[in-house]
This record gives C-alpha cells, structure tokens and sequence, in this order.
C-alpha cells in the first residue's frame, strides 16, 4: 500500500515511515517541519535502505493536500501531523486550535474528495483527564484540561461524527500513552527544539551535560515512592501498534475504532531516572520541586482490547527505552556539534 504520513518526519512519524517500509508499504511524507527536519528521510533510508517521499507542505492548506493526493496513489493516512505542548497550547490556543482542529478538518475534507477513508489518528490518552480508575481502559469518560487535549478530544468528536455520517470510513484512534525511546540505530529518536518540557528528552540532557540537573516534580505523590507515574512506551513498539492498526481497520466492519497503545505498566519518576543511570553507567543529578500544575499522580493503560483486537503488544522494556533514547541522544549530540 501507498500510506500518507502527515507530519512523518517527526518523531512518531519517523518511526512509523521505519516500519511500514520495512514492512514492504511506500510512504509519503507531509510535514511543514515547524518541529523536524526534512533530512530525517536520509535517516530513514540509512536504516530500511528506502527512502520514504517528502512533500514539504502544510495540512491547513487544502490546495497543497489536493496536490498530494493528486500526484500518489494514498491507499490509507496516518495523522500525526499537531502541535502537542501542553504548556504552549495555555498561551497560544489559537495556534493549536487551528493547527489540530482546523488542519485535521482540511486534511479529512480532502481524503474526502480523494476517495481516501482510511484513516488512523494519533489521540493521546491526554483525552481522559484525571483517572477516575486504573487501569484506564477505552470506554474510561474523557475530558480535557487543556487546549491541547481539548484538541484532541474535539477531533474524535469530528471523527465520530464522520463515521457516523458516512460508514464507508475506516478510523483507527489510537490514544498513545507516554511514548519515549528511539530507534536501535540511534539515527531517529526525539529531539525537541529548546529546554524539553517531557521527561525522557530532559533526562537525557542532563545525562550529556547539555542541561544542569533533573527537576523531579512531586515526591509527595500517593505512589510508591511519591513521584508521578506513567506508562512509558517505546516509541518502536508505538510504531509497531499503527501497522496492526493499519492491519486490522482493513478488515474491520466498524466505521471507527479507538485502540489504547500503551503497555499496561506503570513506572515513577525515579525508576525511569534509576533505570536510566543503570543501564547506562551515567548520572543524572536531580532535585524535588513542587509539583507540576496539571500533572496526576498516576497514568496507565489498559492494553487489552489492542491485545485482543490488534494481536498488538508492547515488547521492549523500561531499560531498552532508556537505553535507546541514550544512544540517540549521544549520536544527535556529535550531529549537532
Ligand atoms: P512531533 O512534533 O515530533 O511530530 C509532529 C510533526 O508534525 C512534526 O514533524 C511537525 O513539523 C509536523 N506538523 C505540525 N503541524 C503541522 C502542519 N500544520 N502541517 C504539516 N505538518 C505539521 O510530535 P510527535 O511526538 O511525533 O507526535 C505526533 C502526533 O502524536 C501528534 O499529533 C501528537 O499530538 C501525538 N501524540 C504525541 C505524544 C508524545 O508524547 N509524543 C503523545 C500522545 C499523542
Ligand atoms: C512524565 C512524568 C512529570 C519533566 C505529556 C502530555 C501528554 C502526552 C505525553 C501528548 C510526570 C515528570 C517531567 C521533568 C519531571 N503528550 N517530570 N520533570 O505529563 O505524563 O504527558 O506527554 O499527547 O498529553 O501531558 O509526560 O514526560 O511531561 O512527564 O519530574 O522535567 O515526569 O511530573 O510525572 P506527561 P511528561
């Protein structure tokens, strides 16, 4: 199949040009890079021997997204293009509304006239808000308590009312837990631009020296050490759950599907930092300040109903997500020299 990535040159979408490649599909990539490089298809080509097409272009420009469909033969998208700060969407919702909300409704409206109604959709499992029980399974009750998530909660509403509107479509949501970690080469992994808000990227900075110290928000936390706790998923497995998500929608008999991807287990704070110092022989020097406005005390999937439905599982541990992420981040340090 010919499979269109929105925004497939960032850091899930990368990982997924990787394995549908390898898993024989050609890739087309749509990204304005306004958070990644175009040179990532040279990565991507170093590791599958393929290099995925890239169009330089934006989702809100419909004209642009005609002309994709237009010049390739799309079979199915996968929609990762967004922004996904949730600090940044508090001071600029317009810009996410517009981005997630608005680019999605341009993007669907064009796979409309295309013909294309094969769709998988990056959610987050930010679209449940506060856990009222865990482990959160799919039919948790969703809410948002930010403008990104309210992003993301408003577009399965969009999607929904798409399916119902027409049940030609095929919609994969899949709400994604933490996804961290980078390919085993070391040449694709996350990057972010400036002092990273997420964990892992914070926690392999200061591991290279690039950033003074970890600040651990929260040790006063009901968990069993007092820091928060998250679902951790390597961002290769990630990437593994959107091919069985592919899989399974072309032989799915409802119009839309939501799949949690996330591997059931919990960790805190401090076993990631411990696992990571461990794993890798390093130190990373932190300190407890307060907690983070907005922040749970815990997160983590149910990852049945992808087990069951997808044949889908996580595979790789807490130490092969630390140690990947660190094994890009020592390579991205000398690229950047
Ligand atoms: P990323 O920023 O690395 O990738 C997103 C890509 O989309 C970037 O390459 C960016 O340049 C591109 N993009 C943004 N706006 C665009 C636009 N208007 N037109 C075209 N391209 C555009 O982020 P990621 O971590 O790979 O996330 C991918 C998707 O997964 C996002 O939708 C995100 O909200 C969602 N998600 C991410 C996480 C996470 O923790 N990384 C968790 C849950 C959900
Ligand atoms: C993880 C844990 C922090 C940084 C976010 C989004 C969510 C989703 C994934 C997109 C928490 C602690 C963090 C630091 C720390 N993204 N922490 N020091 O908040 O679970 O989820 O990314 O959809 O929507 O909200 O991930 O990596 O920011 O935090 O102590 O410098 O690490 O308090 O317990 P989070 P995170």
């Amino acid at each position: 199949m010919t499979i269109l990535l929105t925004g497939g040159a960032g850091y899930i979408g990368s990982h997924a040009a990787v394995a549908l490649i390898e898993a024989g599909h050609a890739v087309v990539c749509f990204d304005n890079h306004c958070n990644s490089k175009p040179d990532v298809a040279v990565q991507v080509e170093q590791i599958t021997g393929n290099a995925p097409i890239m169009v330089t272009g934006d989702i809100r420009n419909r004209a642009a997204l005609d002309q994709v469909f237009a010049d390739h033969a799309i079979d199915a998208v996968i929609h990762f293009a967004g922004l996904k700060a949730v600090g940044e969407s508090v001071a600029l919702p317009l810009e996410y509304y517009e981005n997630n909300v608005w680019g999605t409704a341009c993007l669907l409206q064009a796979m409309k006239a295309a013909g294309v109604r094969k769709l998988v959709f990056s959610s987050s499992a930010t679209v449940y808000g506060a856990p009222q029980y865990l482990p959160l399974d799919e039919t948790h009750p969703r809410s948002a308590t930010n403008p990104y998530g309210r992003t993301k909660l408003i577009v399965e509403h969009m999607l929904e009312d798409l399916a119902a509107s027409d049940p030609d479509w095929r919609i994969a949501v899949l709400r994604y837990f933490n996804p961290v970690g980078a390919h085993a080469s070391g040449l694709i992994g996350e990057d972010p631009n400036g002092i990273p808000n997420n964990l892992m990227p914070y926690v392999t900075r200061v591991a290279s020296g690039r950033l003074d110290q970890l600040s651990v928000f929260g040790n006063d936390y009901d968990t069993p050490d007092g820091t928060g706790v998250r679902d951790y998923i390597h961002v290769v497995d990630l990437a593994a759950g959107h091919l069985a998500a592919l899989d399974r929608i072309g032989r799915e008999s409802r119009a839309l599907s939501v799949w949690n991807l996330g591997t059931g287990n919990g960790h805190s704070v401090l076993d990631l930092v411990r696992t990571f110092e461990a794993v890798n022989g390093l130190a990373v020097p932190y300190r407890f300040a307060p907690r983070r406005a907005g922040d749970v005390a815990a997160c983590y999937a149910s990852p049945d109903l992808a087990r069951e439905e997808l044949g889908w599982e996580a595979q790789r541990d807490l130490a092969q997500m630390v140690g990947s992420a660190w094994s890009f981040e020592k390579l991205a340090t000398t690229r950047n020299r």
